[in-house]
């Protein structure tokens, strides 16, 4: 499956960044083309449509112009002893035959391929962002002219549809807004998107758009950069985290002069943690913050412990980078301490993994010294499932290379 970088979407991210990003619409013919079949698709949107108990508010069906209130397409379901409204997908598909446009949001919570759209722009913009699908049946008029509050790039990637682009307005709300043709005026592009295309619709920008002759489904990926007011509210949140913040002021009617002279004590209090903040660590920080607001990769701890279990003899395993404590001997065993947990281990198996600097590899067989070759890799599985090793290269082949 393929994988994509933020460069996939916007070309140069140095000429993205200086022409385009938070100014200008821009389009990239074909720019993914032949490269679609990683990305959220006709036949998974019918799976995750099957899916039993889907919420209503995952949902949004238009037609003719206007919302379709939820009750025509949900159904109650059974969950336990409860009972829970859910998406009735016979419903959904008798809407869109006869019209309707299906948006599904936040495709990123339920398809691991909308995860692998949404990271590279986690990635790229340091903040969240969320994939939304449209699928709109042939001939049909989508959606009249509008801005949306956030950055928006869409990703074409079956059927056509038609487009229109206003110019980004000097002067932007901060709101979603609706216009009628007349009112923009001239586009400043149109165009049809074909599967590969992606457009970069900055927040603010009128869009309209509507589907051609066949079925049209686009994933819009949007993006709301955090603004300064987030970034600041994050650091000062930090900041009043210290124990000197922790107190709980009486305000009374807000006149008390103890609270007043405790309030400002409390504000130079705040000023001067702030002045004494290292401000590139501070932006590190930050950074890293927006950047783990999700996406593809997640921890696939059962994968990870099921890999555990098939660990060979012949298998060649490494310290992964999970800190790890190793204590004092009691003149047999030594405690280790990792991700949680406390264990005592052979002073061997330590000195092992002092030896081991995270780019060494060993034999699983050989990794506890002078014992039999099951008990080594009873302690290598042992390890390795609490976090400590990790299998360096794939089990077969090592099995195959020893053969
Ligand atoms: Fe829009």
């Amino acid at each position: 499956m393929d994988t994509y970088s933020f460069e996939d979407f916007v070309g140069d991210e140095k000429v993205f960044f200086a022409e385009y990003f938070n100014k200008k619409p821009m389009l990239r013919k074909g720019a993914l083309a032949g490269r679609l079949d990683g990305l959220p698709s006709v036949r998974q949107l019918d799976d995750v449509l099957a899916l039993e108990s889907v919420p209503p508010s995952y949902l949004r069906v238009t037609k003719n112009g206007k919302g379709v209130p939820s009750g025509a397409y949900t159904r109650t379901v059974a969950r336990g002893a409860a009972l829970a409204e859910a998406i009735n997908p016979e419903k959904v598909y008798e809407l869109f035959r006869s019209g309707g446009t299906v948006t599904w949001n936040a495709l990123h919570h339920l398809l691991p391929s909308a995860r692998g759209l949404k990271a590279p722009f986690t990635d790229a913009l340091a903040c969240d962002a969320e994939v939304v699908l449209f699928v709109t049946p042939a001939r049909n008029d989508g959606f009249a002219p509008h801005h949306d509050s956030i950055d928006v790039y869409v990703v074409q990637v079956n059927g056509s549809k038609d487009w229109r682009v206003w110019a980004t307005p000097e002067i932007r709300r901060g709101d979603e807004g609706s216009y009628t043709a007349e009112e923009l005026g001239e586009p400043l592009l149109e165009v049809t998107l074909v599967p590969g295309d992606v457009l970069y619709v900055p927040h603010g920008t009128p869009h309209a758009a509507a589907a051609k002759s066949e079925l049209s489904l686009h994933l819009s990926v949007g993006v709301e950069p955090r603004r300064w007011r987030e970034l600041l509210r994050d650091i000062v949140a930090s900041v009043v985290e210290d124990d000197e913040f922790h107190g709980w002021p009486r305000l009374d009617h807000g006149q008390d002069s103890d609270v007043l002279t405790a309030l400002s004590g409390k504000l130079e209090l705040l000023r001067e943690r702030l002045s004494r903040l290292d401000v590139a660590s501070e932006a590190k920080r930050l950074h890293e913050a927006g950047r783990a607001k999700g996406g593809a990769g997640g921890p696939r701890e059962f994968q990870r412990l099921a890999t555990a279990d098939t660990l060979h003899p012949a298998s060649l395993v490494r310290r992964t980078a999970a800190p790890v404590e190793i204590g004092a001997s009691d003149g047999v065993k030594t405690g280790l301490q990792v991700n949680g947990h406390r264990i005592a281990v052979p002073d061997a198996v330590a000195a092992a993994l002092r030896g081991l600097d995270g780019h060494q590899q060993v034999v699983a067989a050989d990794f506890f010294p002078g014992v039999p070759e099951a008990r080594s890799l009873s302690a290598v599985r042992g390890l390795t499932r609490i976090g400590v090793l990790e299998v360096a290269a794939p089990v077969q082949a090592v099995h195959e290379k020893r053969k």
